[in-house]
């Protein structure tokens, strides 16, 4: 992506799109229903008849292993009344079997109906009508993709040159060396556009201004078209840590390029956002709780071979990414507090947050081409011919 200034001051968002149940329930629709969602670590269930579930908006996914070792998920609702079929946050599934708390409906590890304890018969009874709803998986880099709707386009689409432009960090192979899981009283959107801009990072951030230096400049660094004063990062700093300092070699497939490469952001819309460097990665995995709330799931990457690491290098590798996440998450909840006034409709974006307007205009377009499809299939629902009574 450019990064090119605004040369104007832009429009946001409508606030009442940040507040409103009824516009959520359209973003639901159109951005979490809709799109490859990043929901998991592969290492989350390694083994056959692993589960674990994934709470997509309203939506609850169970997500498992089947006995060839292949990624299955499935909606967490039993074909026969409804009820959730697993009910904690993940387990083993005993005999390779999927069964309903309620009337022990069994589904096997591919969806199908297999077993009905002491049903009375009937002669229209096919256990064939009664699968469970599958949702497609996919998986990048070691993330297990979800995809609520019905036929999606493939993951490769969503991902477009990323495979090839991480090739050499081999993210699969990274593992878990700490997790936090944050619960944040604000809209999902302000989340993303809090990690698209970096006007806030001098008042927000001083830590991590301190070692990408050239985030004292508010986002604009190197947008202003002559050469800058400040360098990039700290100078002999290594990684992003507190003091820059690195405890761990780079990944084993960097080219020189990459090893310099202290910091790239990036974010695969609308759930992932990837804090990578040379030898760790953080990841966020956002997931809309509701209109005025996330959880978000945050994973500091490493390569195993260092895994576990020292609890000093451990904490040496996460303070940074942890401190910085919660100003973060801290400034996104007071942002969600201030937009409640009756006075206020919407903000503004300057020149040097032209990344969080690209992100604005991917909502609007996202939320304009949903609209349009669903009043053509309205459209088309009317005009189609009338059913025979
Ligand atoms: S609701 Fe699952 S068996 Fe009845
Ligand atoms: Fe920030």
């Amino acid at each position: 992506m450019t990064r090119e200034a605004l040369k104007r001051v832009e429009p946001g968002l409508p606030a009442s799109w940040y507040r409103d149940p009824e516009h959520y329930e359209r973003e639901l629709q159109t951005f979490w229903y809709a799109r490859w969602i990043a929901a998991a670590r592969e290492e989350e269930i390694p083994q056959p008849g692993d589960w674990r579930t994934v709470r997509i908006g309203t939506q609850s996914i169970v997500l498992l292993r089947d006995e060839s070792a292949r990624l299955r998920a499935f909606h967490n609702t039993c074909r026969h009344r409804g009820s959730v079929l697993c009910t904690g946050d993940k387990g083993q599934l005993p005999r390779m079997r999927i069964v309903c708390p309620y009337h022990a409906w069994t589904y096997d590890l591919a969806g199908r109906l297999v077993a009905t304890p002491r049903r009375m018969e009937t002669p229209d009874f096919r256990m064939e009508d009664y699968r469970l709803y599958e949702v497609a998986v996919d998986t990048w880099g070691g993330f297990v993709f979800l995809n609520l709707a019905r036929d999606p386009a493939p993951l490769a689409d969503t991902l477009a040159d990323r495979p090839a432009r991480y090739g050499n960090y081999s993210f699969e192979h990274l593992r878990i060396g700490q997790r936090i899981v944050a619960d944040v009283k604000a809209n999902w959107k302000l989340i993303a556009e809090n990690f698209s801009e970096c006007f806030h990072c001098p008042p927000v951030h001083p830590e991590l201004c301190a070692v990408v230096t050239a985030y004292q400049e508010a986002g604009a660094w190197g947008l202003r078209g002559r050469p800058e004063a400040r360098p990039q990062y700290k100078p002999a700093a290594a990684t992003l840590t507190l003091d820059g300092s690195a405890r761990l070699p780079p990944f084993q497939g960097l080219n020189e390029d990459e090893k310099r490469t202290l910091y790239i952001a990036d974010m695969v819309l609308p759930a992932l956002f990837l804090n990578i460097h040379p030898d760790y990665v953080n990841s966020h995995l956002v997931f809309p709780t509701g209109p005025q709330s996330v959880r978000i799931v945050y994973d500091w990457l490493f390569e195993p071979r260092h895994l576990p690491l020292p609890e000093p290098d451990l904490q040496h590798y996460v303070a940074l990414w942890e401190i910085t996440n919660r100003q973060d998450a801290r400034n996104c909840e007071w942002q969600q507090q201030g937009l409640q006034s009756r006075e206020f409709a919407h903000g503004v974006y300057v020149p040097q947050e032209f990344d969080a307007h690209r992100f604005a205009q991917w909502v609007r377009a996202g939320l304009e081409a949903n609209g349009s499809r669903a009043s053509r299939s309205g459209r088309a629902r009317r005009a189609g011919p009338r059913p025979r009574r």
